[in-house]
């Protein structure tokens, strides 16, 4: 029978998580080696390693200790009170496993344990085991992960900016284009339910989608009047441009494809490559809408910006034949947001500042 199994010391003693089996009503009814161990060496005051004591009626004690015992923190009791209802839960059959991380402090280690706890249905006597097993080394790796995570985060962020800065020396108005278009495609992606990276490396690739601009004449850029045949090729050439200065940068997002993709459309007419639908990346998608909205709103050199009912009337027309549906949705309730608030503070008349400063 299992339980005359388990009733040999040397099976549980040979495991080094801290385990101790219950009965049905939650008393401890043996210890393993590793669990003798931790007692001794943390100074547990339960007698005879807790063998005999009700684990669940310890617990309860705890959680239904006054606030000034000096029992336990706010978070040991939380902790308490969950685990009472998971063994509860194990012993009287409604759950197949119970399982729960917690800190467990010393004065000389931050340590984090993992509780389990499974039924033993066919036990005459033992009804449950629980164990417990030191994940500290786990949780230190885990925070690893994450301090690199951010200064990798932080030294990705360093990289955009300073390319941003490039352009900012040389063309303000794409720099501050670039900016407010960075700004819309995050609330863009935010409404969308884009996870946190997806949208910090949306967000990046917004910040430099025209970085490409770099490399054409000023005069060009900033030229009133309808531009020459050569020179609207010239223009068009930026996407390409920016793809090649980013791609040789290892980004874990497609930045480089972002820049690269944000004037395609989803009919396929747009430039360069006339990809259409999903071919083109999501994050293109996005920062295209947001895109199309500021050139529309913006002043330039040659003239002043459109209303703001123009730019969404470019997108409902455009809304799934040039223009992701589901961006332009999203876009539009922000936009309305944007455009409330703007002429809550301005007025319908006031043309002079560009409606994002709100934002
Ligand atoms: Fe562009």
């Amino acid at each position: 029978m299992i339980e005359d199994f388990l009733s040999y010391n040397s099976v549980i003693d040979a495991l080094t998580a801290h385990v101790a089996l219950l009965n049905a009503q939650g008393e401890i009814v043996a210890v393993n080696e590793a669990w003798r161990t931790f007692s001794e060496n943390n100074g547990s005051s339960l007698p005879a390693h807790g063998i005999g004591c009700n684990y669940i009626g310890m617990l309860d004690k705890l959680a239904h200790a006054p606030h000034n015992s000096g029992l336990g923190s706010h978070e040991d009791i939380r902790i308490a009170i969950s685990v009472i209802a998971g063994i509860t839960s194990v012993l009287d059959g409604q759950s197949a496993k119970f399982q729960i991380e917690y800190p467990c402090h010393a004065p000389w280690e931050q340590r984090w344990f993992l509780m389990t706890v499974t039924p033993l249905p066919g036990g005459t006597t033992v009804r449950a085991i629980v164990s417990h097993e030191n994940i500290t080394p786990l949780k230190a790796a885990e925070t690893e992960v994450r301090a690199q995570g951010s200064r990798l985060a932080l030294a990705f962020s360093s990289t955009v900016e300073a390319i941003a800065l490039a352009i900012e020396k040389r063309d303000p108005y794409t720099a501050g284009h670039q900016r407010q278009v960075a700004t819309l495609a995050r609330k863009i992606g935010q409404i969308m339910q884009l996870n946190d990276d997806q949208l910090f490396g949306l967000h990046l690739g917004a910040t430099v989608h025209d970085i490409g601009k770099i490399s054409i004449p000023a005069e060009i850029l900033n030229r009133p009047g309808a531009l020459s045949s050569p020179e609207y090729s010239i223009i068009r050439c930026h996407p390409e441009i920016g793809h090649e200065i980013l791609r040789g940068v290892d980004f874990p997002w497609p930045i480089a494809n972002m820049v690269l993709q944000h004037h395609e459309r989803l009919d396929g007419s747009g430039y360069p490559h006339g990809l259409k639908g999903d071919e083109i990346c999501l994050e293109a998608r996005i920062i295209g809408v947001a895109d199309v909205f500021d050139a529309i709103i913006s002043h330039r050199p040659y003239r002043p910006g459109h209303h703001m009912d123009e730019a969404l009337r470019e997108l409902k027309q455009g809304r799934g034949k040039l223009y992701d549906a589901d961006v332009v949705d999203a876009g539009l309730s922000f936009f309305t947001q944007v455009s409330t608030a703007w002429h809550h503070a301005h007025g319908p008349e006031d043309e002079n500042s560009h409606p994002l400063t709100h934002f």
